[in-house]
C-alpha cells in the first residue's frame, strides 16, 4: 500500500447536514513517538473540518469504550519482530481476545507504520484493521502500510481518509483544507525542523583498549538550543560510508557521477535490504532472474545481515542514476536520547553514541550514523539535527519522588540528563542508577560523573554489572535480584522506575526482574506480581525509552 490506497470510498450516506461537531476518537500504539504524532496530525486537522477529536494511547486505551467510538482512526507501529508497541502490549491484546467488543455502527480506518527492513512488516497495524471488520466495523478508508519516511505519505492518508469519514454533506468543505497549514495555531510546541549544529566535543568514553566505541558528542545550537526536556531524543541526519558508496558505483558501471554519489551519500538508504527492495531491482533491470529470486521463499532469510551491494553483486546489472531513486528508500534519520540537561548544559544537546561494526558474509558492515559520528565527524563538523520529543519518558513531576534508573551500554544517556536536571533543581528525590558494560577498566561510561553526582548528592546510589570481568555474565537485572528487597522498598515508596537501552532483551529481562522481585519480596504470585508491574506502566511510574 501507499499513496494510492489513501482516501478509501465514502458511503453513500443521504445527504445530511453536517453536525456541528461529529465525534471523533483517534487511538494510537506508539513506541518512538512517531504514531503518537500522527495522532496529533490526525485531531489538528479534524477539529479545523469540524471533528470533535479525542486522542487516546493504546496504554490508556478502555477497549470496551471503541463501540462508542462512532468514528475511529487508528495509528499503530509495529515493533521488532511484529510485537506492539511496549505500552500497547494490554490493549491490543484484549482487542484481539476473545472479550474483544463488537464494532458495528464503527466506522474506522488504520495507518501503520513499520519498517520494511523487518519481516513482519506493518504486523500490527494490518492485524488491527482485520480485527475492526471482524469485530463488525466498518471501513471507510483503505489502511496504508508506511516505511521509515512515513511523513508526506502519511498527511496524504489523514487527508483523504478524514474526507471519507466526514459526514457526506460536508465532503465538499473538506477538500480545501491545506494540511501543511492546519495546526499552525495549536499551543507552542519546540521546533521540530531540522537545524545544522557544530560539533563542539568529540570524545571516545571508551578506553582505546576497549573493543567498545562509544562517542560523546557535545553539539552547539547557534541559535538557541529547542526547548528539549530530559527523556528526549535528537534525530541526526548522518551520511553513508564514501567507501561504500564507491563500491556500488563501480559495481554499476556510474563511477564519474557525481551528483549521485551525493545522493547516495546523503540521501539514500543504501544499508538496508528487504524483499520488496529485491522486487523493485529486479523490475528496474528487468532481471528475470532477480523477479524470480524476489518471488520465492528464501528472499526473505537472505536479505538478513545484507545490503544493496550484496544484492548488486548477486545479480549484476547496469543501472542508471534514475534507478537508485525507485529502488532504495530515503536515508531516515536516526535517533539518540539525550544525555544532557539545559539547565547545565545550556544551549548543546549531549549524546552518547556507540559505533556499530561487525562483519557478515565475509564483509565489513556498519551502523550508518554511528560510523558516521566515530569516523567522519570530529570538533568543528556540522551536523544537521532535529529534536524528537518523548513524553513518555519524563522525571515525575515532583523532584521530592525517588527515582530508579537501569541504563547499560548508552542506555545510560537520558540518564546522564535526569541526574543533571535533578541536581540544577536540587531535587530532595532520591535516585538510584543500574549500569552495566563489559569491562569495569574499559567501558564505564561516564564513571568520574556518577562519583561527582554521587559525592553532591544528585545520585544516591549506584549498582553497576560488568558483563564480562568475570566468567559468568552479570547483567543488570541480576542486581535488580540481589537488591530486590529494596528496590520494592522505593517503589513502594512511590519511586518512578526508567528502562533505557536494548529492547529485544535486556527490557524485558529486566521488567521480568521487576515482576520476579515483587514475588520474592511481597510473596505474590507470578501473576499478581505481574499485574502489579502492569499497573506501575499504567500509572506511568514504569516507563521505558528502548531501541
Ligand atoms: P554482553 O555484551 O557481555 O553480553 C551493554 O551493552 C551491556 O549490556 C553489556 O555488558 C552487555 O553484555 C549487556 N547485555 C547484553 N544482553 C543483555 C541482557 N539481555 N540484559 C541485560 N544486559 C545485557
Amino acid at each position: 500500500a501507499g499513496l494510492d490506497a489513501a482516501g478509501g470510498q465514502p458511503q453513500a450516506a443521504p445527504a445530511q447536514a453536517p453536525k456541528a461537531s461529529e465525534p471523533l476518537t483517534v487511538i494510537y500504539a506508539s513506541e518512538s513517538g512517531n504514531s503518537e504524532k500522527l495522532a496529533g496530525d490526525v485531531a489538528k486537522l479534524a477539529r479545523k473540518q469540524g471533528f470533535k477529536p479525542k486522542v487516546v494511547d493504546f496504554a490508556d486505551l478502555d477497549v470496551a469504550t471503541l463501540p462508542k467510538a462512532g468514528k475511529l482512526v487508528a495509528i499503530a507501529a509495529t515493533w521488532g519482530e511484529g510485537e506492539p508497541p511496549a505500552r500497547a502490549v494490554r490493549a491490543y491484546g484484549e482487542l484481539m481476545g476473545e472479550g474483544a467488543p463488537r464494532l458495528e455502527g464503527v466506522e474506522f480506518a488504520v495507518l501503520s507504520l513499520g519498517d520494511t527492513s523487518y519481516a513482519e512488516f506493518c504486523a500490527i497495524g494490518k492485524a488491527l484493521d482485520a480485527r475492526f471488520e471482524a469485530l463488525g466495523g466498518k471501513r471507510a478508508a483503505e489502511r496504508a502500510d508506511l516505511d521509515l519516511d512515513f511523513e508526506t505519505p502519511a498527511a496524504e492518508w489523514i487527508k483523504g481518509t478524514l474526507k471519507a469519514l466526514a459526514p457526506a454533506a460536508a465532503q465538499d468543505n473538506v477538500v480545501a483544507v491545506d494540511f501543511a497549514r492546519a495546526g499552525g495555531d495549536e499551543e507552542a510546541e519546540p521546533s521540530r525542523d531540522p537545524v545544522v549544529v557544530e560539533v563542539v566535543e568529540h570524545v571516545n568514553l571508551n578506553s582505546s583498549r576497549s573493543d567498545k566505541e562509544t562517542i560523546h558528542l557535545a553539539l552547539a545550537f547557534e541559535d538557541g538550543a529547542p526547548a528539549y526536556e530530559p527523556g528526549d531524543s535528537l534525530e541526526l541526519y548522518p551520511e553513508n560510508d564514501p567507501q561504500l558508496v564507491d563500491e556500488i558505483l563501480a559495481a554499476t558501471g556510474l563511477s564519474g557521477d557525481e551528483a549521485l554519489r551525493r545522493s547516495l551519500l546523503t540521501e539514500r538508504d543504501i544499508t538496508t535490504l528487504s524483499p520488496a527492495t529485491i522486487e523493485r531491482f529486479a523490475k528496474a533491470t528487468g532481471s528475470d532472474e532477480a523477479s524470480a529470486f524476489a518471488a520465492g521463499g528464501e528472499a526473505r532469510a537472505w536479505v538478513e545481515g545484507r545490503n544493496l551491494i550484496d544484492l548488486i553483486e548477486r545479480f549484476p546489472a547496469t543501472l542508471t542514476a534514475e534507478h537508485f531513486g525507485t529502488i532504495t528508500r530515503p536515508l531516515p534519520p536516526r535517533a539518540y536520547s539525550i544525555a544532557s540537561s539545559r539547565k547545565e548544559v545550556g544551549d548543546e544537546v549531549h549524546l552518547a553514541i556507540v559505533a556499530v561494526r561487525y562483519e557478515t558474509f565475509g564483509r565489513a558492515r556498519s551502523g550508518v550514523a554511528s560510523v558516521h559520528v566515530a569516523d567522519r565527524i570530529k570538533d568543528g563538523a556540522k551536523l544537521r539535527v532535529r529534536l524528537k520529543p518523548n513524553k513518555h519518558f519524563r522525571l515525575p513531576a515532583d523532584p521530592a519522588t525517588d527515582i530508579i534508573m537501569v541504563g547499560p551500554g548508552t542506555g545510560v544517556a537520558p540518564f546522564r540528563a535526569f541526574v543533571q536536571e535533578r541536581r540544577a533543581v536540587e531535587a530532595p528525590g532520591r535516585s538510584w542508577l543500574f549500569f552495566g558494560d563489559r569491562h569495569f577498566t574499559h567501558d564505564f561510561l561516564y564513571q568520574l560523573e556518577w562519583q561527582e553526582a554521587l559525592e553532591d548528592r544528585s545520585l544516591t546510589k549506584i549498582d553497576v554489572a560488568f558483563s564480562r570481568d568475570q566468567p559468568e555474565k552479570i547483567y543488570v537485572q541480576d542486581r535488580i535480584d540481589q537488591h530486590a528487597a529494596e528496590l520494592v522498598e522505593w517503589l513502594e515508596g512511590g519511586a518512578h522506575f526508567y528502562v533505557c537501552g536494548d529492547a529485544k532483551k535486556m527490557a524485558k529481562d529486566v521488567r521480568a526482574a521487576v515482576v520476579r522481585a515483587f514475588e520474592t519480596v511481597k510473596g505474590l504470585s507470578a501473576a499478581d506480581a505481574e499485574s502489579h508491574v502492569a499497573g506501575l506502566e499504567r500509572a506511568k511510574r514504569y516507563q521505558q525509552d528502548v531501541y
